[in-house]
């Protein structure tokens, strides 16, 4: 059989990884013939319910999982890993101010992307799902001097998802119909979910949507941009089963490439494609294999999308400069 390939988690007892983590043992991110390592982080307070949900994971006997290791030193967690989901984040809690909220995560991601440096294995992947995922991401590039800038990357797979599901239903199509989506910028509320260079069956999707720009703008845009508000409103809780999904397709993707003639959308350093300049970590349509991600280059860009792609960089630029001022970058 197949080498295992060693995956670290944090926030290994939170809400995703009550999903994330049963779905990778099962063999849903790297295959049903890839056996795999977990390695899952926690802070010391949680350990106690990380065992828990170790327990439930040794329940299951899942014939791929070769081994668990817990605990609350990324130092020991990241040793040696060649995957490295970074879910867990401190959220934002009454009274905090943004400033606040990156200061707290600054001192996470500082530390872990310093761990990943010295202690993972040469062929590690980053990928950053804790919020602020793109500034999280970029705060542990950063710190990790001597891993190639590109492994780090940030979810928003999750965003391309829900945008294909608002597509596909407006056209009244069934979900795999709807291909070459793209979220261009920042996992906030500016992301900019681009139809114009989406695909219906093949054709252009914002045809598909029977060219209706009032729903672009007044329902589409805002109905993928908040959905995650929309859950916590309706669930009473964050997105779980489909941010792990989406982790999950994000690094399957990553590692095992994207479907011919489709992409998908990830968060990336920026290189100047498409006038975006070097310096933060941004949502573009990339095509994938074997660990490597290259943008697609050369779609239309429209006046209606220019402007909100440089709308949500421009937030990526401000969160950059505020965590340089902080000193954590
Ligand atoms: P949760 O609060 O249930 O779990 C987070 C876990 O992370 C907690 O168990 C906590 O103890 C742990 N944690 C905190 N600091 C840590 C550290 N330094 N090292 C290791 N573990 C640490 O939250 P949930 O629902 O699992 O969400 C996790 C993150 O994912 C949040 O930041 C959330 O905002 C973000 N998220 C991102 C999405 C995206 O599309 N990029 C979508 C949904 C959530």
């Amino acid at each position: 059989s197949k080498p295992p390939v060693t995956v670290a988690v944090t926030g290994a007892a939170g809400a995703i990884c009550y999903s994330l983590l049963f779905r990778i043992a099962a063999g849903d991110m790297l295959g049903a013939d890839q056996p795999v390592r977990l390695k899952l982080l926690e802070i010391t307070p949680a350990l106690q319910a990380l065992e828990g949900v170790v327990m439930e994971l040794d329940d299951c006997a899942f014939d791929l999982v070769e081994s668990i290791d817990i605990g609350d030193d990324p130092n020991a967690i990241f040793d040696g890993a060649n995957l490295a989901l970074l879910v867990g984040a401190r959220p934002r809690t009454k009274g905090m101010e943004r400033g606040d909220l990156l200061e707290a995560n600054g001192a996470i991601f500082t530390a872990q992307g310093k761990a990943l440096n010295d202690h993972a294995a040469d062929d590690i992947r980053v990928l950053v799902t804790g919020n602020p995922a793109n500034t999280n991401a970029l705060i542990a590039q950063r710190n990790a001097p001597d891993i190639p800038a590109e492994r780090f990357n940030a979810l928003t797979r999750l965003d391309h998802n829900r945008a294909i599901a608002q597509v596909a239903n407006k056209a009244g199509v069934p979900v795999s119909a709807v291909t070459n989506m793209t979220i261009w910028g920042n996992h906030s509320a500016t992301q900019y979910p681009d139809i114009f260079n989406a695909k219906v069956n093949g054709e252009p999707a914002f045809d598909a949507i029977g060219k209706d720009l009032e729903w672009v703008e007044s329902y589409f845009l805002p109905t993928v941009q908040k959905r995650g508000a929309a859950i916590i409103e309706a669930r009473g809780a964050s997105s779980a089963a489909s941010a792990a999904n989406a982790t999950l397709e994000h690094a399957r993707d990553w590692l095992l490439g994207t479907p011919g003639g489709n992409w998908t959308s990830a968060a990336i350093p920026t290189t100047g494609a498409y006038g975006i300049e070097p310096g933060v970590i941004s949502s573009f349509p990339v095509t994938e294999a074997g660990g490597e991600a290259s943008i697609v280059e050369g779609l239309e860009i429209n006046e209606f999308s220019r402007a909100r792609i440089d709308a949500s960089v421009a937030e990526l630029r401000e969160e950059a400069e505020a965590v340089k001022q902080l000193g954590l970058i």
